[in-house]
């Protein structure tokens, strides 16, 4: 049965939702971003300071510790001009020139499996569910290079929390939306689409593990995973799904797109680890967007991309070199 998401939902956060909405579409939410104090070399963008800007998202900084990059932020040209979102082209140009297909609204989720409390959760019940944070996050694509983000969301576990996992859920599954209509490449034989990625509870529950709608102060571009998507910030980039359709809860590790197409290159775990090289090359450092050409430096790779202290102990015991 479907729950509507009037019955998951309390009362308060039903009347809140259409604000959250309203303010979302209308960009009333400005001021409150606007007036952000500075963090560090992080300052949160003016709305003036971008033509053809999307609405902005309210958010306050992340009292979260050790959630904050200290890296000055990759250029927002960047981090929406060069993606990997093989529904809309291979090329790192492709999801920008593309994406403008995606249908954000109507947009819901569905929680399934192993959850006391199963649904559909609508767009507007999600923004609505937590209050928004902005978390400056390093991005380490597992090919080599990596950006800095203002990521704006609330942690995973705030939904995982409101739809009770049953004891035997041991695993979190991300679907993302397949639509051919839309997605040009959907249908291309490079992967088994729909995109899916997975977590173990533990590390689906890691306060850093960010449900993010939005970034540089907006909702999210279409190409960086708009409405919403996952950002997991000590994991290779590909385990963080764009355009989630369906959470589901399982005892068993999901299967995961890339595990699938290519198994001896991408695990299930994807820590970012510059000790375990990729096959086809190292993966002990980095391209920074933004700092290419060739005097560019290379940054050296960082354990779990610097966030050690908060999930080192998730892998306590674990042979890293098997389980990458
Ligand atoms: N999600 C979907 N649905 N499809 C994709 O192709 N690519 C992944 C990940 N999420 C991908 C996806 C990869 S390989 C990376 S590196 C990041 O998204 C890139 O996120 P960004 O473009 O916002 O930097």
């Amino acid at each position: 049965m479907k729950l509507q998401s009037s019955n998951i939902t309390p009362r308060t956060l039903v009347d809140g939702r259409r604000d959250a909405l309203r303010r979302m579409l209308s960009g009333t939410g400005a001021l409150a971003l606007g007036s952000l104090p500075s963090l560090g070399s992080a300052q949160v963008l003016a709305p003036t300071q971008r033509p053809g800007k999307l609405a902005p998202l309210p958010s306050k900084a992340s009292a979260l510790a050790g959630a904050q990059a200290m890296d000055k932020p990759t250029a927002y040209k960047d981090a929406s001009g060069y993606n990997n979102f093989y529904e809309f082209g291979t090329d790192k140009s492709d999801p920008a020139a593309n994406a403008h297909t995606l249908k954000t609204t109507p947009w819901a989720v569905d929680i399934e499996g192993l959850v006391k409390k199963p649904g559909r959760w609508a767009l507007e019940d999600l923004l609505a569910l937590s209050p928004m944070e902005e978390r400056i996050y390093r991005l380490r694509c597992v090919e080599g290079w990596s950006m800095v983000i203002p990521w704006i969301g609330y942690s995973l576990a705030e939904l995982i929390k409101r739809v009770e996992p049953l004891g035997n859920a041991k695993f979190v599954e991300f679907v993302t939306l397949a639509d051919p209509k839309t997605m040009p490449f959907v249908g291309s034989r490079m992967l088994d689409w729909p995109y899916t990625e997975g977590l173990r509870m533990d590390e689906a529950l890691h306060p850093l593990t960010l449900l993010a709608f939005g970034m540089y102060g907006e909702i999210l571009p279409n190409q960086n995973g708009a409405p919403l998507r996952l950002v997991v910030p000590w994991k290779y980039g590909f385990k963080s799904a764009k355009s989630i359709v369906k959470i589901r809860f399982s005892e068993r590790q999901p299967a995961t797109a890339w595990n699938k197409a290519a198994p001896q290159e991408y695990g299930f775990f994807s820590n970012v680890n510059p000790e375990v090289d990729h096959p086809r090359w190292s993966q002990a450092t980095e391209r920074r967007l933004g700092e290419d050409g060739v005097f560019g430096k290379k940054r050296k790779t960082l354990m779990f991309n610097g966030y050690e202290a908060q999930v080192g102990q998730l892998y306590a015991g674990m042979d890293l070199k098997k389980f990458y």
